[in-house]
């Protein structure tokens, strides 16, 4: 269901929630499904080790249709593993993104958002600020904790965009995913060959270390690392920046007090719940909750967006509060397969919502709001384009 007014979810996920918060629903592939839209429902079944995240699996509910080929390239996908497998890869990881590990990138990350917002100021007016800071800060940090060259990001962007689309026929979407697969598969070669200082590195090491010989998860696992870790951060920015300066006693409340700025991201987060569409699983067994059974081979979305706009957990929810607590959101997800790169996202948001409006304190649309291209078509809500000018 759209998005709305542009920030707002349907409205009839507040009305599932108060009537119906566990309900079938029928997906774009004709196929049906169950839609949970209460956060202590999401929350729990986020838990439930009866429930899949086997995208692979014949009966799981794709939102778009999806080629064989697709699914066959999966091999190595961190979110669409169960346990032990799931275990296995995410602890090869874990290590990288842990809070001391990401606190370290502070710095590097405050470098590449200086860059940016002063090569934007260099340049001509308006400016599309997506290409301007959005993609860049969360894709150059990415590339350089993974080790992955700057001159490849085009290479990678293009086909990722196609990847996540749900507008893109399924044999383009197949393609596109053939077409990282060979190059990340290339370059984990390469690393092997000439371990350096970097995740991919270290990644290829350990793997060899423990005696493995799966070179497709261990491509697939670095895929999902790489194209996860931007598209939904520059989402957020984008987003975020935008509804500031559509809310400006909130900017100026974050503007006033910048420690209020990991309040403000997690606000953000909540308000925006960009990845509402990854969070799908299917029934191995049945489960119930309440007087609802889910049966086996069933698939469930969780609503991590309307899990997030729940009255019962946040006052005002349809409204963006920065001073409101919204830690307990679940917008990375909840449990095993809770958000890898959470630690990333949060640093990088905080710091270029603090650099940007600090340096550019007139920052403003340089179109009405209701004329952004917002992204309904796409895995991940937001904005192909934003003009800003100052
Ligand atoms: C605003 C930014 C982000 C949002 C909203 C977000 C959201 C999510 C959500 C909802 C999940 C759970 C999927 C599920 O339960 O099926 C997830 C998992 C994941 N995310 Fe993020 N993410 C963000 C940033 C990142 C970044 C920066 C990275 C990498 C550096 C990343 C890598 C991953 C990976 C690898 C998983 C799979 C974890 C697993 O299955 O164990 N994400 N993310």
């Amino acid at each position: 269901m759209p998005r709305s007014c542009p920030f707002d979810l349907s409205s009839q996920y507040a009305e599932l929630r108060a009537e119906q918060p566990i309900t079938q629903v029928r997906l774009a592939t004709g196929r049906v499904a169950w839609l949970v839209t209460r956060h202590e429902d999401v929350r729990r079944l986020f838990m439930d080790p009866n429930l899949s995240a086997n995208g692979a699996h014949p009966e799981f509910p794709a939102l778009a249709p999806r080629k064989r080929s697709f699914d066959e390239q999966s091999k190595g996908f961190l979110p669409w593993m169960d346990p032990p497998e799931h275990t296995t890869y995410r602890r090869m990881v874990i290590n990288e993104f842990t809070v001391r590990r990401i606190r370290a990138m502070r710095p590097r990350i405050q470098q590449i958002v200086d860059d940016c917002i002063t090569r934007m100021l260099a340049g001509p007016r308006p400016v599309d600020l997506v290409q301007a800071l959005s993609l860049p800060v969360p894709s150059l940090t990415i590339c350089d904790l993974m080790g992955v060259p700057y001159e490849d990001l085009d290479h990678i962007q293009r086909h990722a965009v196609i990847m996540v689309s749900r507008t893109h026929a399924a044999q383009e979407r197949a393609a596109a995913l053939r077409e990282l697969r060979t190059y990340l598969g290339d370059l984990l070669h390469a690393k092997a060959k000439a371990p350096q200082d970097d995740l991919l590195s270290r990644l290829v090491v350990k793997h060899r270390a423990a005696g493995r010989d799966d070179h497709a998860h261990l491509t697939g696992l670095a895929l999902l690392i790489l194209v996860g870790g931007y598209e939904s951060t520059a989402s957020t920015i984008s987003l975020g920046t935008v509804a500031l300066l559509e809310n400006p006693e909130q900017l100026a409340a974050l503007r006033a007090d910048p420690a209020l700025g990991p309040r403000a991201v997690e606000e953000l987060l909540r308000y925006f719940s960009v990845a509402d569409n990854v969070t799908s699983r299917i029934a191995l067994a049945d489960v119930t909750v309440g007087d609802i059974t889910i049966r086996a081979g069933e698939g469930v979305l969780l609503s991590n967006a309307a899990a997030n706009r729940d009255e019962r957990v946040f006052a005002n929810p349809e409204r963006l509060d920065v001073h409101q607590d919204a830690r307990s959101h679940v917008a990375f997800g909840y449990g095993i397969h809770q958000c890898l790169g959470q630690n990333l996202a949060r640093l990088e948001l905080e710091i270029v919502f603090t650099t940007l409006f600090d340096r550019v304190p007139d920052l403003r649309l340089a179109v009405p709001l209701d004329d952004l291209p917002f992204k309904n078509d796409a895995i991940m809500f937001g904005i192909h384009e934003v003009p800003v000018t100052w």
